[in-house]
């Protein structure tokens, strides 16, 4: 696959064409990549499924690795706020990292609320049909700050932090994801089997 990009703003960058390839490493790897790309509120359990995954499919012999949006505000993402743009970029430079994974042939999740429709769609372009399997990680709000389990919810109603989804920022629900994940209700064991189901089914691994 070409990673040739159409808008770039320095003109003077000449694409090199490599001679490896993302199918020559997973067949080197003996399993495909792709993204699973986890959305939900805060708290909805987006990590925690995709870590618990991770041990699972590492176990299994498949090269894993987990993009989390706590973490990655830590280092790559750390320029960035909570505003709808700082949102924006954070999530489009995800993608574009999420898309440089699975060309080195690894199966990628990524954890980010990720509460822009746009911004999900974007990313779902960036790669070819079937690249992109969004799973929404379904928990009500309520559910969600029922579980506080870093007390941000109670600082967003206190008024302490701005811009919270949920409270102050909007979160678009996903209108045709390939997975929905009804996390309120299942042990993550469960949760885990029905991702693995889906990958199974559809030959993902
Ligand atoms: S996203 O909206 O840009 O996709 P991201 O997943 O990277 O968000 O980061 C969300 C995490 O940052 C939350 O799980 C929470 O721990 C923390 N956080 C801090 N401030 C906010 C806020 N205003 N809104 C949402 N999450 C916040």
């Amino acid at each position: 696959m070409s990673g040739k990009s159409t808008k770039i703003r320095n003109e003077n960058t000449v694409w090199h064409e490599p001679t490896i390839y993302r199918n020559n490493r997973e067949s080197l790897n003996e399993h495909r990549s792709v993204i699973m790309w986890f959305t939900g509120l805060s708290g909805a359990g987006k990590s925690t499924l995709a870590h618990a995954l991770e041990d699972y499919l590492h176990n299994k012999g498949i090269r894993t690795f987990v993009l989390d949006g706590d973490n990655i505000r830590h280092g790559l993402c750390k320029d960035l706020g909570f505003s709808d743009a700082d949102r924006t970029e954070n999530i489009r430079r995800i993608g574009e990292v999420s898309k440089i994974l699975i060309d080195a042939g690894v199966l990628t999740m990524t954890a980010f609320i990720s509460p822009f429709r746009k911004d999900r769609r974007l990313v779902r372009e960036l790669v070819a049909d079937g690249d992109f399997i969004e799973i929404y990680c379904k928990a009500s709000l309520e559910t969600c700050e029922n579980r506080d389990v870093k007390g941000l919810y109670k600082k967003a109603r206190a008024g302490q932090i701005q811009e919270f989804t949920g409270i102050s920022s909007p979160y678009e629900e996903p209108e045709r994801p390939e997975l929905i994940i009804d996390t309120a209700n299942n042990t993550v064991e469960t949760c885990v089997d029905q991702v693995v189901r889906y990958l199974e089914t559809n030959k993902y691994i």
